[in-house]
């Protein structure tokens, strides 16, 4: 098996917060991120899939193919949209960085099957100094 990864790049708002809590508790628990005004993050998404080289080609995937796929489902749905409001897949959730990794996952694992891929994990930076990735249900 070959890994291969498609980064992209999006900028959304988002809120961390409980309405039956007070500013006070959402701060101490979700810090900055409990904004009740709202705020953004310029995140960065690192798609990972994996298969074996297709003799023909060398290629595990058509990473165009695999980028548009990623643009299509996730990226032109959360760039510039606050992703507690605007967003399908993310508006009911609680938007940790946790919480939009498994999101993306479920947009993208079955359209990347389609392309004749397996996706292995969706990593998602929040800031430079944090990320998550996952890896779906095992
Ligand atoms: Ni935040």
């Amino acid at each position: 098996m070959v890994h291969i990864t498609r980064r992209e790049r999006f900028s959304a708002a988002h809120k961390l917060s409980k309405a039956e809590w007070s500013e006070a508790k959402n701060y101490e628990t979700f810090g900055k991120c409990s904004n009740p005004n709202w705020h953004g993050h310029n995140y960065v998404l690192w798609v990972t899939v994996k298969g074996k080289p297709e003799p023909s080609t060398g290629f595990v995937v058509d990473l165009s193919a695999l980028g548009d796929i990623i643009k299509e489902k996730v990226i032109k749905h959360v760039d510039h949209k606050n992703l507690n409001v605007d967003v399908s897949f993310t508006k009911d959730l609680m938007t940790s960085t946790e919480n939009l990794a498994i999101a993306f996952w479920n947009q993208l694992e079955k359209p990347i099957a389609e392309l004749g891929a397996q996706l292995h994990s969706v990593k998602l930076q929040e800031t430079e100094n944090n990320h998550v990735e996952y890896f779906g249900e095992k």
